[in-house]
């Protein structure tokens, strides 16, 4: 398995929800950088299906979008023969460390958690006790691994603050145990925002599906979205203020091509914004083609991803257990 997890790269753990639509907005804001990380870090990436439990599943859908989101992964460049990519229900440490970490970890400081104040309103009629402690299992994720960075969205930064709050507590009371997780702050990252409402993020959460394109969106689909952008009445291809719908279709098309911002303008200069609004299209269209084919591939292709994740889970159960028996002794269990 991978020699250069042995190296002294720094290591990296994301995990993401299985949530059945990965979105444009994911996949140039998170999932593309997570690919190019992967020859300057031992990445370990993993699927938290744990995690999704939290709001109820549909079992036949759930299942399909576990692997529909591991096959999405690989055809979106991870490759797991440089980078454990494994499904977290598999590697057992990962329940067993966030039980344990549920007990250094405070009420107040989860009654504090605005991910669990937003989902509890949300799921007003199932707020139960996994949605509360979501966070240590988060943290047990990270800590694990002794992961040095950690690239999270804006939503999940108050988690990891937490984690690190968790692992210091931890340390301070046993001793060095735990890296403390840095937060990895993308560079390159855009910030997509919804075709509709430019003023939101980009979110298959939202109810109108004209606001999000999904990486699997047929190019049809995908077209017929982009021609519906929500602009403005200039109709100069620019970015400026009050233009978020431009400035959010600029930030896409440079996203996608590598144009810088003034390039596009150069190029769209005294067209409209229809003949933008085709071009962007047509570019996000090339982009996900071959993703699209590679899905295809992967999804029908059954036992190369059983072989795939059954590697990574046991190459990552390895590596957790060092961790996890570390934390047992520490704390005063008696080894089995
Ligand atoms: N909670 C994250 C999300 O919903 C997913 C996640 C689970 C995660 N474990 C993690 C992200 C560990 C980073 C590190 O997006």
């Amino acid at each position: 398995m991978p020699e250069t997890v042995q190296e002294k790269k720094k290591v990296i753990f994301s995990a993401i929800q299985p949530s059945g639509t990965i979105t444009l907005g994911n996949y140039l804001g998170a999932l593309r950088n997570w690919v190019k990380l992967q020859d300057d870090y031992n990445c370990i990436f993993a699927v938290a299906d744990l995690h999704a439990i939290t709001v109820r599943q549909d079992p036949k859908s759930f299942r399909q979008n576990i692997l529909n989101a591991y096959a999405l992964f690989l055809a979106c460049g991870i490759d797991p023969e440089k980078s454990p990519f494994f499904i977290q229900s598999h590697v057992h440490t990962h329940a067993e460390l966030a039980w344990i970490l549920n007990c250094y970890t405070q009420f107040g400081e989860l009654s504090r958690m605005t991910q669990f104040k937003d989902k509890s309103q949300k799921h007003a009629d199932n707020v139960n006790a996994g949605l509360f402690t979501y966070p240590s299992l988060m943290a047990a994720d990270i800590l694990l691994y002794q992961a040095d960075v950690v690239p999270v969205g804006v939503d999940q930064k108050q988690h990891l603050e937490l984690t690190r709050n968790i692992a210091e507590r931890f340390n301070g009371i046993y001793g060095n145990t735990f890296k403390i997780p840095e937060p990895y702050i993308s560079q390159v990252g855009a910030k997509i925002m919804s075709l509709q409402d430019p003023a939101k993020k980009m979110s298959k959460s939202d109810e109108n599906s004209n606001s999000w394109v999904a990486i699997l969106d047929k190019p049809d689909v995908i077209m017929k979205k982009f021609k519906r952008a929500v602009t403005d009445s200039e109709a100069v291809v620019k970015v400026g203020e009050g233009k978020d719908g431009i400035n959010n279709l600029i930030g896409i098309m440079s996203a996608v091509t590598g144009k810088t911002a003034d390039e596009i303008a150069i190029e769209f200069e005294g067209k409209g914004y229809g003949d933008f609004k085709t071009a962007v299209g047509e570019a996000v269209v090339e982009e996900v083609r071959p993703i699209q084919e590679r899905f295809n591939d992967y999804i029908n292709n059954k036992d190369y991803l059983v072989e795939q994740y059954h590697k990574s889970a046991e190459f990552a159960l390895k590596l957790s257990q060092r961790t996890l028996s570390k934390v047992m002794k520490k704390i005063g269990y008696v080894i089995p």
